[in-house]
């Protein structure tokens, strides 16, 4: 019998797929249809410390192998759902899930950190580090001793467990240097990838761009993603601390899109692109074709696969 489980740390799931923070999540009506999914658990969108309006529209648009987006982080601030996880959790103890959240600079990452320590949340926490979309703001974790500084003023005050969300890295030189980084604090995963920061898409019709902030550039997600995502799953897997799990997200459209990301050694896979334009039922399809691809071959538990990529 195959069986989609997962656990990180000690927090156990009924199957390894997730919502990726910012699609459904935005509202506790998106939350709780996301909770009572196929999804084996949720996380909330990114929350700052006040709510934001985002950017201008249109600022997401489909493609043809995922989307591209410049929401420019809007959201209705940490209150809303630190309240929303500390209601959930009374509600279904057995359930662990994420509240993500971001400062919009870097002194904000210790404030919010006070504010979940404080609370009586008891699920995951994810710094989200690698927000692409907001204008003027680089993100945070290509900028090295700033990662590592944000880190530190967490780690002072945090006990909760805790993991950061990263942007995509492209050289071998980069995963060293960052894994040398994540490895150095008590962090319980890592979720890679964010989007594929700044792409550019134009309709072939009116030469025109397909969002407006930015003059057009946005994150990319969906398949286009996938490729980069195994990379940065495997490449982290080989260099952090066992104890560090990760959260595989970018480009899963099918259940053998999560097998791979799990092969390269994820414990949860985040959905973002198909979710938006599939909607809530993605979760139960992802489901059934994970059992299928794990049936053919052979595997009946996560463990019997996950990180086990064969080289040549
Ligand atoms: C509309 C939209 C909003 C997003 N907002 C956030 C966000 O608030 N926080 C975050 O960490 N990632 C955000 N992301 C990135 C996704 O969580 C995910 O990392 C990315 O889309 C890659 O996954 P995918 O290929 O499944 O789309 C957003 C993505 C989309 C499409």
């Amino acid at each position: 019998m195959v069986n989609l489980q997962t656990q990180l740390g000690h927090y156990h799931f009924a199957n390894v797929f997730m919502n990726a923070s910012g699609v459904h999540c935005m509202t506790t009506q998106e939350l709780d249809e996301v909770a009572a999914s196929g999804a084996g658990t949720l996380v909330t969108k990114t929350g700052t410390l006040e709510a934001r309006a985002g950017n201008p529209e249109p600022r997401f648009a489909p493609l043809q192998l995922g989307t591209i987006n410049s929401m420019g982080l809007p959201n209705q601030g940490i209150d809303y759902y630190l309240d929303y996880a500390i209601a959930f959790q009374a509600k279904h103890p057995e359930q662990p899930i994420f509240l993500s959240v971001a400062g919009m600079k870097p002194e904000d990452f210790p404030v919010l950190a006070q504010k979940i320590e404080d609370s009586a949340f008891t699920g995951l926490t994810e710094f989200n580090l690698s927000c692409p979309n907001v204008p003027g703001k680089p993100q945070i974790a290509y900028d090295f001793d700033t990662t590592r500084n944000i880190l530190q003023a967490i780690f002072a005050i945090f006990t909760k467990p805790a993991g950061v969300k990263l942007p995509p890295y492209f050289d071998l030189a980069q995963f060293d240097e960052v894994a040398a980084i994540l490895n150095d604090f008590p962090l319980q995963f890592i979720n890679s990838i964010n989007s594929l920061g700044n792409g550019l898409f134009i309709d072939p019709a009116t030469d025109t761009v397909l969002i407006k902030p930015k003059g057009g550039f946005g994150g990319i997600g969906g398949q286009y993603a996938k490729p980069i995502a195994l990379a940065n799953v495997r490449a982290f897997r080989q260099r952090l601390r066992p104890e560090i799990a990760i959260i595989g997200t970018g480009g899963v459209t099918t259940g053998r899109d999560a097998y791979e990301l799990i092969l390269c050694g994820a414990s949860l896979v985040s959905v973002g692109s198909i979710l938006a334009t599939e909607g809530i039922g993605v979760f139960d399809r992802l489901s059934q074709e994970l059992t299928a691809e794990m049936a053919a071959k052979g595997k009946n538990t996560i463990a019997d696969f996950q990180g086990q990529l064969k080289t040549l």
